[in-house]
């Protein structure tokens, strides 16, 4: 199956609080972009789209590769994956599918072994597929004045992680009645279980940990032996 990588790498990183754009920031002296286009092609990515902040689009350009396709994104993460959909040609295989992963630039030290398990499951025919942790933390529900109100069970939750992987024609359906409505999503299955698809899991890794605060920066660093 030919596989399309998008990277969502628009947003502006507010919570992390560096002067430049989070995927732009280095680890271990190189852009958090960089490190999540790699991890896209290690694991069996063809081709990389990535959705870029319009005013950063030709530092971004200077530090990717050549053959990265560079669009500018949107002020949600899904008007920047839509950007990057829309920019993704189309390329199928023997039986008409071509495979998206959409990828958080945030995510920078994904395994490839993660890449490929999402792939493996694509080819295997799923539409739709997510690596996911378990939650290890006792977990609880709280109400407005912080008040423990009750445990949540664990057995049935799950963190999800990105590459998220589609059936190139799934995604570009749901993304289309996504547009219709005025749900916020912050991921790319939610828009895809929202229009009644099936999504599988696979198994993520800790490694491939979303760089949201500076602490995660710091951990990645040390994971790097920066
Ligand atoms: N993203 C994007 N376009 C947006 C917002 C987010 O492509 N308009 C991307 C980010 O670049 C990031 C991924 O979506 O790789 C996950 O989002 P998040 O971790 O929230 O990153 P930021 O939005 O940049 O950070 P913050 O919310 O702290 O401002
Ligand atoms: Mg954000």
């Amino acid at each position: 199956m030919h596989a399309v990588g998008i990277v969502a790498a628009a947003g502006s990183g507010l919570r992390l609080g560096a002067e430049l754009p989070k995927a732009l920031v280095p680890l271990g002296g190189r852009p958090l972009v960089c490190w999540a286009v790699d991890a896209l092609r290690a694991g069996g990515v063809d081709e990389v789209v990535v959705a870029v902040p319009a005013p950063q689009r030709a530092a971004f350009e200077a530090v990717l590769p050549e053959d990265v396709q560079v669009v500018v994104g949107g002020d949600t993460r899904t008007a920047s994956v839509r950007a990057a959909l829309a920019a993704a040609r189309e390329h199928a295989d023997d039986q008409g599918r071509t495979a998206v992963l959409v990828h958080d630039a945030a995510r920078p030290l994904t395994p490839p072994a993660v890449v490929a398990r999402v792939l493996a499951a694509l080819a295997d025919g799923a539409r739709a597929v997510v690596p996911v942790l378990p939650v290890v933390d006792t977990t609880v529900t709280v109400d407005a004045d912080g008040v423990l109100t009750a445990d949540v069970p664990r057995p049935a939750l799950r963190r999800v992680q990105t590459p998220q992987g589609f059936d190139r024609a799934t995604l570009v359906a749901a993304y289309a009645v996504a547009h219709g409505s005025a749900a916020e999503f912050t991921d790319d299955a939610s828009v895809v279980r929202a229009a009644g698809v099936p999504v599988r899991t696979v198994d993520g890794d800790e490694r491939s940990a979303k760089i949201t605060v500076a602490h995660d920066l710091a951990l990645a660093e040390l994971q790097v032996g920066w």
